[in-house]
């Protein structure tokens, strides 16, 4: 068998557009608090992207940035692709349009729907072809605009989610850091969380508009219990497949998906919780964009340091889920 290639992830960018939504503008909207969403949640803002920006327009300011921080010009990129559920269009794909303004001319370019696992389905794929040495330069990106398509008159969904970006760019590797293990899962399950018109079963028509079917629809109590037994799974699994104890780890990167469900899992799998990058607080759950977002700024902040064992985790509509274990 062909020696595979080490991958690092060379450099993190992230960019949250500059609207923000309240808990107190939430009150406005629904029958909530202040108070319920934050000690239910642990939420108290969400970014919004203006009408008229788009999913690409808030991953380019963090595509860039990822460039920056690795070193490689944007011509020399060989693949991009976006995880996302909140493609600027139907087509082309929202990697098409990033390619363009990032001016990748050689890079090829596509999307990826796994929803709030989107980042770890990317990452895991860019991941593979340097791996293998069909490529050197990969940008993987997570980004959402999710308030394009939450439903304001539903109190039990749109007080959760915001918009954001965050991105890596991968390269090959000659030192200790790399990408030791990646895990990715789904079962088919579509009454958890759907947002059903707009697609071949039911295309847009003045129906799906009245039945409120271009918006997301979430059973939140039923997410809550898979999400707290699968970051426990995923975590312990890429631990010890890769002969780690659980207590090895350094870090953790949660998607940022409920204060609660990330409190309990690190509880259950015996780790400090300040060992769990949290920013929900300031975003709410940004989707695809949650966790390279959370990557990017505890990197910035100097909460992870180099050779230390890192672990990504996230799970989400689909269902799907994923996990990654780096050597930082
Ligand atoms: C959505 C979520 C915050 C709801 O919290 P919860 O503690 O599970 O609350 P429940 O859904 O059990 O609802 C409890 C009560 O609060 C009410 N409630 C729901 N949303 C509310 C809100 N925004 N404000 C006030 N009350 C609310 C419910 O109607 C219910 O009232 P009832 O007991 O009279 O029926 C929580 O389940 C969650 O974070 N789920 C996962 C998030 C998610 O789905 N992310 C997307 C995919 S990763």
């Amino acid at each position: 068998m062909t020696q595979l290639r080490k991958v690092q992830i060379a450099g993190t960018g992230s960019f949250a557009p500059e609207g923000v939504i309240t808990n107190a503008d939430l009150e406005k909207l629904v029958d909530t608090s202040d108070e319920w969403i934050f000690t239910r949640t642990g939420i108290r803002e969400r970014r919004k992207a203006a009408d008229g920006v788009a999913t690409s327009d808030i991953s380019m300011p963090a595509a860039r940035q990822a460039l920056d921080a690795a070193g490689v010009a944007a011509k020399d990129l060989d693949l991009i692709l976006v995880g996302t559920v909140t493609p600027d269009t139907m087509l082309p794909s929202t990697a098409c349009r990033l390619q363009k303004m990032l001016d990748a001319p050689h890079a090829g370019a596509v999307d990826m729907v796994a929803a709030c696992s989107g980042f770890l389905y990317v990452l895991a794929t860019g991941w593979q072809f340097i791996q293998t040495g069909m490529y050197d330069n990969v940008l993987v990106v997570g980004a959402e605009c999710l308030t394009k398509i939450v439903d304001y008159q539903d109190r039990g969904s749109c007080i959760i989610f915001g918009d954001g970006a965050g991105a890596a760019v991968l390269t090959p590797s000659t030192e200790d850091s790399e990408i030791l293990y990646a895990e990715l899962g789904a079962m088919g399950d579509e009454e958890i969380m759907d947002m059903p018109g707009g697609g071949s079963l039911h295309p847009a028509s003045h129906e799906t508009v009245d039945q409120r079917m271009h918006f997301i629809r979430i059973e939140g109590r039923r997410v809550y219990k898979f999400a707290v037994n699968k970051m426990v799974e995923l975590v312990r699994s890429a631990a010890e497949k890769n002969g780690y104890a659980v207590s090895d780890i350094d870090y953790v990167i949660p998607h940022q998906v409920n204060m609660r469900i990330i409190e309990s899992s690190m509880e259950r799998l015996g780790l400090p919780l300040e060992k769990a990058y949290t920013n929900i607080e300031k975003y709410g759950n940004t989707s695809a964009g949650s966790v390279p977002m959370a990557l990017d700024e505890a990197v910035r902040e100097g909460k992870i340091k180099r050779g230390d064992l890192v672990v990504f985790v996230a799970f989400g509509a689909g269902l799907t889920w994923g996990s990654t274990l780096v050597r930082w």
